[in-house]
């Protein structure tokens, strides 16, 4: 087999549906090669499982077209298995049976059969329920069937069509953790995987590459690269920022994708535009709070301080090398600075402001005022947070009600983590005190703000 060629690719599809010809899908090209997990955002009806279907040879593109291994590809794709949302299992059949219905399409023995349908029902752990029937089992355990059903067949690509969105949310997360475990120790002969997902963290936890759809009709909007595998775990500053970035791309439907990305990636950018990634500016939707980088105030201070020191300004890469951190580190910070009103990024410098500049030059307790002001004018989420102590009589706030707001900003992991950085920031400053254990924040009496 030739290293070169995808295991398969689509070009340039287009699909429309009806007799108006509506467009579903337009001047769509992706490529799948050997040891890839892609993932494909997007809103509702922007073609996502439209795609799946054309890859997977289950239905025809309207023009241009898909391709197995560099040959056109004509009829169902034998390489390409699914799994689908609403786990599509037979009410009638056990999991044995329902696991061998797989195969049906594949000359073989009965008993070769079943021997390889007991083999991809343990290794989706679910030894023990071959005789069980649909009805009796947990949604967690019928999508351990939908996945043993595709996987049975061995097939060269997985295709995964939302498939822990019908899951409460501890299910879908043991789930994909087997998932992804069985994927990084290559024990599944797949040799690629196609996931649609409406979770941006599912998308940036599992994901080589990442495709953000846009509709009206279905394109691509961009492609981005996603995190290498060190980085995928919930605390780095690397995954806080693309889990930002791809939400402001879809927050931002109608803008430049490519734009956005430039814009919040200014050390290099890592996103290459698909073809249809047009300039289509409109005006940006007002969000209700920025997206705090996952940063300790401790480095923020830090940061300014040493910039500060050394004339207020110092080149990113410089900065990088002298206090020996990661430039998607430093940035993260260099962007909490910027927020806070204390230094900014030009041209790949770091530049303080006069208000960042005094901050540097004054002693503890002008220093702890200055941020007190910054933090209160700036930073949306300390300014509510202050609001709402100050307009309830016992002065008290659950960190619960705050994270429950957050989440019709945030998805709940990212609301948690916002609430925390918040905390941290408003905890310096000095605007309230929070008592982990009773999850109770109270306003600083001293500092009120007037
Ligand atoms: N067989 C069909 N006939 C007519 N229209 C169809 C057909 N299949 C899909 N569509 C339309 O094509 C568009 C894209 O649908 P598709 O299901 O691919 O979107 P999607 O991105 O998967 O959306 P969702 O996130 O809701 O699953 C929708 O407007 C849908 O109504
Ligand atoms: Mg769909």
């Amino acid at each position: 087999m030739n290293d070169t060629v995808s295991l398969l690719e689509a070009r340039d599809v287009m699909k429309y549906f009806g007799d108006d010809r509506r467009p579903v899908l337009e001047h769509v090209s992706v490529e799948l090669n050997q040891g890839e997990f892609v993932a494909l955002l997007g809103p509702s009806g922007s073609g996502k499982s439209t795609l799946l279907r054309i890859l997977a040879g289950l239905m025809k593109p309207s023009s241009g077209d898909v391709r197995v291994h560099g040959a056109p590809l004509d009829g169902p794709n034998p390489n390409v298995a699914i799994v689908f949302q609403s786990f599509a299992l037979f009410p009638w059949l056990d999991v044995l049976q329902n696991v061998e219905l797989g195969l049906l399409s594949i000359e073989m023995s009965d008993d070769d059969r079943r021997q390889r349908a007991v083999k991809a029902i343990d290794l989706i752990g679910l030894d023990g329920f071959e005789e069980a029937f649909p009805i009796e089992l947990s949604g967690g355990m019928k999508q351990r069937v939908g996945f043993a059903r595709a996987l049975v067949v061995q097939p060269e690509v997985l295709f995964m069509d939302e498939p822990f969105s019908a899951l409460d949310v501890l299910t879908a997360e043991n789930l994909r953790t087997e998932l992804q475990d069985l994927w990084l120790a290559k024990t599944m002969p797949t040799k690629a995987v196609v996931m649609v997902t409406h979770n941006i963290d599912e998308a940036v936890s599992l994901a080589d590459r990442i495709l953000v759809f846009g509709a009206n009709p279905g394109h691509i909007r961009v492609e981005l690269k996603g995190l290498p595998p060190s980085d995928r775990t919930t605390k780095s500053a690397a995954r806080a920022r693309l889990v930002e970035l791809i939400y402001r791309i879809m927050t931002n439907p109608d803008d430049d994708a490519m734009a956005i990305v430039e814009h919040s990636q200014l050390d290099r950018p890592r996103a290459v535009a698909s073809p249809r990634a047009g300039r289509r500016p409109a005006p940006a939707r007002a969000r209700r709070y920025q997206v705090l980088p996952d940063v300790g105030i401790d480095d923020v201070t830090g940061l300014v301080q040493y910039i500060g020191g050394i004339g207020g300004h110092a080149a990113v890469h410089d900065l990088s090398r002298d206090l020996q951190m990661r430039t998607d580190d430093l940035l993260s910070i260099v962007e909490a600075t910027n927020l806070l009103g204390f230094g900014a990024l030009q041209d790949r410098q770091v530049v303080l402001t006069p208000i960042g500049t005094r901050f540097a030059d004054s002693e503890l307790d002008e220093e702890k005022a200055i941020f007190r002001a910054q933090a209160l004018d700036h930073i949306a989420l300390l300014h509510h947070i202050v609001r709402d102590l100050e307009t309830t009589p016992t002065h008290t706030l659950e960190a619960e009600r705050v994270i429950d707001q957050l989440e019709h900003s945030f998805s709940g992991e990212e609301a948690r983590r916002q609430f925390e950085t918040a905390v941290d920031w408003g905890r310096y400053a000095e605007l309230f005190t929070y008592d982990d254990s009773s999850g109770e924040l109270t306003l600083d009496e001293e500092h009120r703000p007037t």
